[in-house]
């Protein structure tokens, strides 16, 4: 085997006899089909009897099919988050009646990758806490993986990148949070069947949805509502709010002053930018990423190369100043180049074509630089295009040991 590695892949192609064919087989349904049913057998077999009959619904539908064909390649390894039977009672009948948005729902359950813990030790819960099984990082760093939900009436990420999950530990030895969902889940008993990971949750995911439930969602009425007010020129020309073209955007990074920043001072100061309609725009613009979806794990790491002196420190906002990135103990700070550097104090509340950061304090920067915004967004978009599917957890993890700074 080992000489295979060195031979370029054209060769090694060549090497493998019926290497195209047996692509096409495994992709054609009576595969698919006998994967289904054995799947569905170790489903039903472990008491997932509601997931395996939404499986079979979701079969009915295009949707459907594609995820079980994409499932039974046998290529890659996949973590199943199972929802028990308990769960699926509790999801609202528009989503349950309707075949293609279940398969979509199902679909979110399912990630690229083993994302077993190797270290924990047995296959038990127990020791870390339920889910002890399943790679996790401790908060405020939070564990991100790559799902197959990547159907466009449900995720408009940058480069037709399927949505990701988020979740995270409440202390070394804490339970598993999965985040952006209502009530907090539990995530326990894990199981291995051939190349699935297993574990089980109390709930079936909903999948995240657009800025303005997400913001609604965290309780960020405050951004919301002056984001519903500023104007600003839309991708069409017109003009809108910058709800809108956040909205518009095929994948987004935006650092958001908590609802708490929003003092009486704060107000008047954002009362008087709305009076100059070209330092509000710069404002909201330096507080986004355009183009990019850029979770706390890759922030994490610019922080790193940061306090290493490394390359690829900084990441470019929508007006086209750098954001900048520490951490210390109580947590990762983000600056855009105006004043003192804020604490991201929720990270990663996922939407449907972004992510968003909640920060604690306002960051305030009007500079606006459209050219090196510009440059940003077209390395961002061609980056995009390079999609490289995620088979692992994103992100440097685990991160190399860091030289603290000050936040
Ligand atoms: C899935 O759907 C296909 C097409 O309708 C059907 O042929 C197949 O039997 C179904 N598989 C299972 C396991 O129900
Ligand atoms: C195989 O499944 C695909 C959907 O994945 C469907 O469009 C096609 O008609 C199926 N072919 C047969 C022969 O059932
Ligand atoms: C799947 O996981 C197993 C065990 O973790 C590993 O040995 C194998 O290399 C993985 N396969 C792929 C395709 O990543
Ligand atoms: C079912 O869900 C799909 C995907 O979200 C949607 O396009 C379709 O309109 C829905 N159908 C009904 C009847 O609501
Ligand atoms: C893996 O499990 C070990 C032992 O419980 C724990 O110390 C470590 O933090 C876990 N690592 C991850 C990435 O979950
Ligand atoms: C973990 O979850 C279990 C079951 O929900 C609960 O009994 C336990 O107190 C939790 N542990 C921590 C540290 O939160
Ligand atoms: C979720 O967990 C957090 C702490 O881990 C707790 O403060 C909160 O009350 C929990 N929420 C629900 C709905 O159980
Ligand atoms: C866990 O242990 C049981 C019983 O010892 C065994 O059947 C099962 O294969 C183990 N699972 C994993 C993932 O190691
Ligand atoms: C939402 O924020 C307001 C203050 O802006 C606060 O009074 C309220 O308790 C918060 N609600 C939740 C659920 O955090
Ligand atoms: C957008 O608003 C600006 C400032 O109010 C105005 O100058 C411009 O004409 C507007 N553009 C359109 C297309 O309405
Ligand atoms: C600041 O403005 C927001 C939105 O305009 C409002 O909800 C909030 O109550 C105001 N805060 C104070 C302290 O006046
Ligand atoms: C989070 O990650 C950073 C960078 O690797 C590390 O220094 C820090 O200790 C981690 N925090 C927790 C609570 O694990």
């Amino acid at each position: 085997m080992h000489f295979l590695n060195s031979l370029p892949i054209a060769v090694v192609l060549s090497l493998l006899p019926f290497a195209p064919l047996s692509k096409a087989q495994t992709n054609d349904n009576s595969t698919s089909n006998t994967f289904f049913q054995e799947f569905s057998t170790f489903l039903n077999d472990s008491g997932y009897t509601s997931f395996s009959s939404a499986l079979a619904q979701a079969n009915q539908t295009q949707s459907g099919q594609q995820l079980l064909s994409q499932l039974s390649e046998g290529n890659e390894n996949f973590t199943l988050f199972a929802p028990t039977n308990q769960a699926f009672s509790s999801v609202p009948g528009n989503i349950s009646g309707n075949q293609t948005l279940l398969s979509e729902y199902l679909s979110y359950h399912f990630i690229h990758g083993d994302l077993r813990n190797a270290t924990a030790g047995g296959n038990s819960t127990g020791g870390g806490g339920d889910g002890a099984q399943l790679e996790s990082a401790v908060f405020p760093n939070i564990t991100i993986g790559r799902s197959l939900l990547n159907s466009s009436d449900l995720v408009q990420l940058e480069g037709n990148k399927s949505q990701v999950l988020a979740w995270t530990r409440n202390g070394p030895d804490g339970n598993v949070t999965i985040l952006n969902q209502i009530n907090n889940i539990t995530v326990s008993n894990s199981s291995q069947w051939r190349n699935f990971f297993v574990a089980e949750v109390n709930v079936v995911f909903t999948p995240p949805g657009n800025v303005s439930t997400a913001l609604t969602a965290v309780n960020d009425t405050q951004l919301l509502s002056f984001a519903q007010q500023v104007q600003v020129p839309l991708q069409d020309g017109s003009n809108g709010t910058a709800v809108a073209l956040l909205g518009q955007a095929r994948g987004f990074t935006l650092f958001a002053p908590d609802s708490q920043v929003f003092t009486s001072d704060v107000n008047a100061t954002i009362q008087q930018l709305q009076n100059n309609q070209s330092a509000a725009i710069s404002f909201f613009q330096n507080l986004y990423v355009n183009g990019s979806t850029i979770y706390s794990p890759t922030l994490t790491s610019l922080a790193v190369n940061a306090s290493s002196g490394s390359s690829n420190q900084t990441i470019i906002s929508a007006g086209g100043e750098p954001f900048t990135f520490s951490f210390n103990d109580t947590g990762l700070y983000v600056n855009n180049g105006n004043g003192s550097s804020v604490r991201i104090i929720r990270p990663d509340v996922l939407v449907e074509n972004g992510v968003i950061h909640l920060i604690d304090n306002i960051l305030f920067n009007t500079g606006s630089e459209p050219s090196a915004a510009s440059s940003a967004f077209a390395s961002a978009s061609a980056a995009a295009t390079e999609t490289a599917t995620d088979t692992q957890a994103i992100g440097v993890f685990p991160i190399p040991a860091p030289t603290p700074t000050s936040g």
